[in-house]
């Protein structure tokens, strides 16, 4: 069967953004999480404490957070890789953090710097204050269905390190397919892996780049195998900067067009969201990839 209700994990202030060649300015980034609180969505991640230098488009995080006026009942998580990244969310007032885990080794180089092993170890401490400070913290999983320098990612490994992230203390596991080249029977084949070792449905959520235009199917698979949180970004902006090949995410619009069809309730309002992302969209300088942004304009 089908969920009655899917949240989505607006993502397209922080995926979306990090990958723009321009910097956007502040007050349009400031503008766009407002206009996404008013089309409905409710978990909207904001931005990123990384390393400036590493992700230069997202180096603004500190003043975004005091600029922006949160909506009551919205929630703005904030990646976050390392307790210098957490200091700097505590001293904003952040409530919820998501860290970001590689289940490839090189990826875990490329993109944090480390190994595998050494990336745990860094996430430990954070999740272990964040915690103490009475946060929620999220984890992402890159590379769960392949890497574009190690070809398909072993099901196995995926989950082993998809497990040592939860059991640090996080409370959902998303499962990236940063490049996009998953398929819905892998999907189907991953999440039943995570349940055979007692990692259920409810836990997983699911972040679907859209790079060979499978994101879609990817994401009806995983309904029907129970899950019901869906990462998805506004008009279809974003990417991976440290990920040859990583496009857009799934677009926001395709995912609520879907989704309403089948009755599943959002809370979003898509003529709202779809005047958001073409607003964005003339601000970015280049139109939106979303087909059912294109097909409402
Ligand atoms: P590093 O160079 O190994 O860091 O980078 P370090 O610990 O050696 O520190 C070096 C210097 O950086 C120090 O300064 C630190 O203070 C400073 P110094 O003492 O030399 O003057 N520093 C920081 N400054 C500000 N904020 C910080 C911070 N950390 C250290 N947080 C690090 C390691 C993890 C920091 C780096 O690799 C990094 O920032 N990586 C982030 C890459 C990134 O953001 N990638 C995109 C997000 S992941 C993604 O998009 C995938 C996802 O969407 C899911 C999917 O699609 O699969 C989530
Ligand atoms: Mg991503």
């Amino acid at each position: 069967g089908l969920p009655e209700r899917v949240t989505i994990y607006e993502v397209g202030p922080r995926d979306g953004l990090q990958n723009e060649k321009a910097v956007v300015p502040l007050d349009v980034k400031v503008e766009f999480l407002a206009r996404l609180a008013e089309a409905g969505l409710t978990t909207i991640e904001a931005t990123s404490f990384v390393h400036p230098k590493w992700v230069p488009q997202l180096a603004d995080a500190d003043e975004l957070l005091a600029r922006m006026k949160p909506v009551p009942g919205v929630r703005y998580p904030v990646l976050v890789p390392n307790e210098r990244g957490l200091d700097r969310a505590l001293d904003r007032g952040v409530t919820e953090i998501a860290i970001f885990g590689s289940a490839t080794e090189t990826f875990a180089q490329r993109n944090l710097n480390r190994s595998i092993a050494g990336s745990i170890e860094m996430f430990a401490p954070v999740v272990e204050r964040a915690l103490k400070a009475g946060m929620r913290v999220r984890a992402y999983l890159s590379m769960c269905f392949g890497d574009p320098w190690e070809g398909p990612t072993p099901i196995e490994q995926v989950v082993a390190v998809g497990r040592e992230l939860l059991e640090l203390g996080c409370y959902e596991l998303s499962l990236g397919d940063t490049i996009g080249v998953g398929t819905p029977g892998h999907v189907a084949a991953l999440i039943a892996a995570f349940e055979e070792r007692g990692v259920e449905a409810e836990r997983l959520a699911v972040h679907f780049h859209d790079t060979y235009g499978q994101a879609l199917a990817n994401t009806l698979a995983a309904l029907r195998c129970g899950v019901t949180v869906v990462d998805a970004s506004a008009g279809g902006i974003g990417g991976c900067p440290y990920a040859e090949s990583a496009t857009g995410n799934l677009a926001t619009e395709d995912l609520v067009w879907m989704l309403h069809g089948l009755g599943i309730e959002t809370g979003v309002d898509l003529g709202s969201l779809a005047r958001t992302s073409l607003w964005l969209a003339e601000r970015l300088g280049r139109p939106s990839p979303s087909r059912v942004v294109q097909a409402l304009a």
